[in-house]
């Protein structure tokens, strides 16, 4: 796959794949219907280091991917994981994957929680300052308006 500036396809192929470390997760973490705490929330985020290790063992990943997937969980403030990385530590694919994913979990219903609207949703990403990239925020406000989940 070609490296440099982040396309489509790139951005369609990381959204697919960034949390494909779960697949090494226990169903009863990944289900469970209520917050994790303690351990419960170690283990679950060992899904980053998973995909990362699957994807370089399975070979042919770009490194721009596999960064996606190791790493859409950090924060530009530093207070992400696994390595809280910070600023330009941060791709911008990244950057965009970590708003959309967060976006994707406050809007869908899981186990423990019934779904937010979009507007709601979006209010609570711009209220996460210095967390986020502020303009990848911005541009990203117009799909956040548009965003239908799939049935
Ligand atoms: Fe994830
Ligand atoms: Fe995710």
């Amino acid at each position: 796959m070609a490296s440099g500036k982040p396309g489509a396809v790139h951005l369609a192929i990381a959204g697919l794949l960034h949390d494909v470390g779960k697949a090494f997760i226990p169903a009863e973490i990944l289900e469970k219907p209520g917050r994790l705490e303690g351990e419960e929330q170690v283990v679950m985020r060992q899904h980053v280091n998973h995909g990362r290790n699957i994807l370089t063992q399975q070979g042919g990943f770009s490194p721009e991917m596999i960064d996606v997937v190791a790493h859409h969980h950090e924060m530009l403030d530093g207070s992400g994981y696994p390595n809280g990385l910070m600023g330009n530590n941060i791709k911008d694919l990244v950057r965009v994957l970590t708003i959309s994913d967060i976006f994707a979990a406050l809007i869908e219903e899981r186990a423990y929680k019934t779904a937010m609207d979009n507007e709601t949703a979006y209010s609570i990403l711009e209220s996460m300052k210095g967390k986020l990239d502020p303009a990848l925020l911005n541009a990203f406000k117009p799909i956040a308006k548009e965003t239908k989940l799939a049935a």
